[in-house]
């Protein structure tokens, strides 16, 4: 039912995660220059690399499993959800008292975010995943979660999915308004299927990136800590009742199993016709 989601300058969210008062809060949120910022499209892998980031830093900062594990529970204690639209309009407020670095993820598109995530020096990790195999994850996370209306058919969700109609908006809209900040010196973007293929690779990327000096044992510690199966076996205690919707298949290529011969042509049309010859596509390999 449609009382369970409201807009926001014409994009859906749902009531139980944010407010129209938390996402017009968010419009003054101070960056900090050493922030590290994390921003995906729902279901392009963002819990996964959110983890690898607080790991890469954790190891960059010699923090101690206890203080890693004291890190994760200020932010449970301070009630900071995984994203930043996510909460009470109160949430900024209490994110003031984090230390730094600290590790912040969005969804939202850049006309959402506050400006300051633009103005000051803090830098930005784009996640980008192919539209297919995203469009497939989300569809199931729709359909497992009473948080949200449930489709009847996948292709009543396909057109939903096609027309931007789902919360977070549009898949092609988020990308086309996040390739505009593509030549950004501070944005660096990354992908589902790169991590997949080499993930030790696409975090020494990661770590330059943002300036973290790790050695080859850190690597292959936190790559072994963040595969597929050993998050979906720590999901109940990472993510509660939630884990079981969120760590489904991860993989690439399981949008193969839906489509229909038509549909693929219409998603490949309509990435072409709204992305094609950007950068962007390139990273997507698409
Ligand atoms: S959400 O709800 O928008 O925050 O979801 P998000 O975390 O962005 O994306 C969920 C998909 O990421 C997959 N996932 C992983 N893939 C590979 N390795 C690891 N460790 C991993 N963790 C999560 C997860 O399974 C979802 O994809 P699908 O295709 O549905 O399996």
């Amino acid at each position: 039912p449609e009382s369970m989601l409201f807009s926001y300058r014409g994009i859906s969210f749902p009531v139980t995660l944010t407010s129209p008062e938390t996402l017009e809060a968010l419009k003054s949120f101070e960056t900090r220059s050493d922030d590290v910022i994390l921003t995906g499209y729902p279901k392009t892998g963002t819990n996964w690399l959110g983890t690898i980031l607080t790991e890469l830093d954790s190891a960059d900062a010699k923090y101690t499993e206890e203080e890693v594990e004291e890190r994760i529970n200020a932010e449970k204690k301070l009630e900071i959800f995984p994203r930043l639209e996510f909460g009470d309009p109160g949430v900024f407020e209490r994110m003031k008292k984090l230390p730094s670095r600290r590790i912040i993820q969005t969804h939202l598109p850049p006309h959402l975010l506050p400006p300051s995530m633009f103005q000051n020096k803090a830098k930005i990790l784009l996640l980008l995943r192919n539209p297919k195999d995203t469009a497939v994850s989300y569809y199931h996370f729709y359909n497992n979660m009473p948080q949200l209306p449930s489709f009847a058919s996948w292709d009543e969700y396909f057109a939903a999915f096609m027309q931007g109609k789902l919360t977070w908006g549009s898949y092609f809209d988020h990308s086309v308004e996040w390739n505009k900040y593509i030549d950004h010196e501070k944005i660096m973007m990354i992908s589902y299927e790169e991590l997949k293929e080499d993930q030790v690779l696409g975090m020494k990327k990661i770590a330059a990136f943002f300036g973290f000096s790790l050695c080859e044992e850190d690597f292959s510690r936190i790559a072994k800590k963040t595969t597929f199966q050993a998050m979906k076996e720590k999901s109940m205690e990472t993510h509660g009742k939630l884990g079981h919707a969120l760590f489904r298949k991860g993989v690439v290529g399981n949008w193969r199993d839906f489509f229909s011969k038509a549909q693929n042509e219409e998603m490949d049309k309509k990435f072409e016709d709204c992305l094609g010859g950007t950068k962007l596509a390139a990273k997507v390999n698409y």
